[in-house]
């Protein structure tokens, strides 16, 4: 194990967001390490509860252990957090007072040698966040059409030589499998030119997202669990989601801006006021909440952190 330790991300933030009175329920959505978890847990009374979701058994078994030693009020769901609606029927729950988000894979599983999410070390080919799930980023690389491959890098890594990177990798396979993240590091450099890889940031980065969107259908999942958690939140709940990148990001501001605009309402138009319709949410912090520069300085996979907050207000 190369690190155990994940340091939450906006913790402060996040708490403070959620606005936490101690008699509610809460939803972490994304139990990790439990860093958010723990600050949850710690400000409710015997009244409150918290309930957990993770889809990885390793960050279930850490923080269960980690919950325990500060009270019993919580509850882990091992599902995808798609699964929302469903899994609080199926424990009596109907509404809760705030859901968290803070999307993404934690530092353990990022560094984490044989889960293969990092281009940095050598590893299988795998990325799945749920280790029972059957696709991995091997089987796409090795089996998905040109076509697939480039929708693929194009959507959901947005890199600029995609086309490129997609043909190569079907070459390659003509003659031997792409079994490692190593193997696929060298394909994504061959495709680059020269001034292309003396840029910052790593040049398999963007690729490497993009696998891991497809392989964990993250999009899809954070949509379905963006819309079921809005549904299920009390009078003055909160939604606050933490997102790392812009494809996520745009995600959780369109769906906000769905349920907190009342489209037709505007002010040149006739609208007899018996007939002006309110939003049921308000977006509570117009401006997105980034981390700090102390915060990055001391945590650098903050940095492209941002978080929104959504309130059900009546
Ligand atoms: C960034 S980490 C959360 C870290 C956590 N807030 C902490 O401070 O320790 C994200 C976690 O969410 C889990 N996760 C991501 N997408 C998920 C999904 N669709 N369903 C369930 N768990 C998911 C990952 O397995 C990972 O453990």
């Amino acid at each position: 194990m190369k690190n155990d330790l994940h340091i939450p991300v906006l913790l402060n933030e996040a708490i403070a967001g959620l606005n936490i009175k101690s008699d509610g329920i809460y939803v972490d959505m994304t139990l990790g390490r439990a860093g958010h978890s723990s600050e949850i847990l710690k400000k409710l009374n015997n009244e409150g509860c918290l309930i957990c979701f993770d889809q990885d058994l390793e960050a279930i078994a850490y923080s269960k252990e980690k919950l325990s030693s500060i009270s019993n009020n919580f509850q882990i769901i091992n599902d995808n957090f798609r699964n929302i609606e469903k899994d609080l029927n199926q424990i009596n729950i109907s509404k809760v007072d705030g859901v968290l988000f803070d999307l993404g894979v934690s530092s353990p599983q990022f560094d984490e040698d044989y889960r293969g999410f990092s281009y940095r070390y050598d590893a299988p080919l795998d990325m799945r966040m749920n280790q029972n799930s059957s696709l991995t980023a091997k089987d796409i690389v090795n089996n998905y059409s040109f076509d697939e491959l480039l929708r693929v890098f194009k959507e959901y890594g947005e890199d600029k030589y995609s086309y490129q990177i997609a043909k190569n990798i079907c070459k390659r396979r003509e003659t031997k499998l792409i079994e490692t993240t190593l193997e696929l590091v060298d394909i994504i450099k061959a495709s680059k030119p020269k001034k292309e890889l003396e840029k910052v940031g790593h040049p398999a980065k963007q690729i490497f997202q993009a696998l891991r969107i497809e392989v964990n259908d993250e999009l899809n999942a954070l949509e379905e669990a963006l819309e079921g958690a809005i549904k299920r939140l009390n009078i003055n709940g909160r939604i606050v989601v933490i997102t790392f990148q812009s494809l996520e990001d745009r995600i959780v501001k369109n769906i906000f801006k769905k349920y907190s605009v009342i489209e037709g309402n505007r002010i040149n138009d006739y609208i007899n006021p018996k007939d002006i319709k309110t939003p049921d949410y308000q977006v509570v912090n117009r401006k997105v909440i980034t981390p700090s520069e102390e915060e990055v300085r001391g945590n650098h996979r903050s940095k492209s952190a941002k978080l929104r907050i959504l309130e059900k207000i009546k």
